[in-house]
């Protein structure tokens, strides 16, 4: 079913919320909204957006009724930025268990996979006031039933629906992903959060290829440091760390 304002807000509230039925990206509506000063926890959601952003410059596109698309707004301190993504991708993951799913891991960095298909991409952005942080936006996309059965992605690609073999409601899924994200972004700073994104990663001790800003790499994906970062062992016996990428198995 279709989303209305008035339904999204009222299942909401009191939360500070913005439901926009069709938006260019809920990451730029939300950024705009922490320069005006929204709290914490405030939360705009897109049933859809006509210039999604995904990671590394990537496009993101959900038809109408088939997905969560939200940013939530986070105020921490800037030592924890690199965290907001891992947050994102457990609360997802969490959801996705609660649910009753099975096989559920994360990807470094923080795409949520079920059977090693993507479920869920997040993107958080900040905004800062010359050199200090004025806040963050957490851009989640979950497929919750997208039929990806006759797209380049059939392969590559999963929704919820079809994972749990059953329909959701998503005005549901979409207050308990909320309380998920409450749940972690109160313990951001925790070394709980950290050691919970660690158990999920699902391609550590592998041999991977990774899509690095500077170069593809291959070697084993040996561990992450505290900052999320990938470090992954060359074929030469080096260390390198990775901040950002794609990684793939093989
Ligand atoms: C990825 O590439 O895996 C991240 C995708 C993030 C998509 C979400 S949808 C809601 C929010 N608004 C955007 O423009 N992007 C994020």
């Amino acid at each position: 079913m279709d989303w209305t304002s008035e339904q999204v807000l009222t299942a909401l509230a009191p939360r500070p919320a913005q439901f926009h039925a069709q938006i260019e990206s809920s990451n730029d509506v939300a950024l705009a909204w922490l320069k005006r000063g929204a709290p914490a926890g405030a939360v705009v959601i897109a049933d859809e957006q006509t210039h999604g952003r995904g990671r590394m410059g990537r496009s993101w596109y959900a038809p109408p009724g088939t997905a969560i698309m939200l940013s939530y707004v986070l105020r921490p301190p800037a030592n924890a930025l690199a965290r907001i993504s891992m947050l994102g991708a457990l609360a997802v993951s969490d959801l996705a268990e609660q649910l009753g799913v099975r096989d559920v891991g994360i990807k470094w960095p923080n795409d949520v996979q079920i059977g090693g298909r993507k479920l869920c991409g997040v993107l958080p952005e900040s905004a800062w006031d010359g050199d200090q942080l004025a806040g963050a936006v957490l851009g989640i996309g979950l497929n919750v039933r997208i039929d990806f059965s006759e797209t380049p992605f059939a392969e590559t690609a999963i929704s919820l629906e079809r994972a749990a073999n059953q329909a959701f409601d998503r005005l549901t899924l979409l207050r308990d992903l909320l309380a998920r994200l409450d749940h972690w972004s109160a313990r951001l700073e925790s070394p709980l959060l950290l050691r919970r994104w660690r158990e999920r990663l699902n391609m550590l001790g592998c041999e991977v290829s990774v899509s690095a800003p500077d170069g593809i790499f291959t070697g084993t994906a040996e561990a992450v440091d505290d900052g999320g970062a990938l470090l992954l062992r060359l074929p030469d016996g080096s260390l390198k760390r990775v901040i950002a990428g794609d990684i793939a198995l093989g």
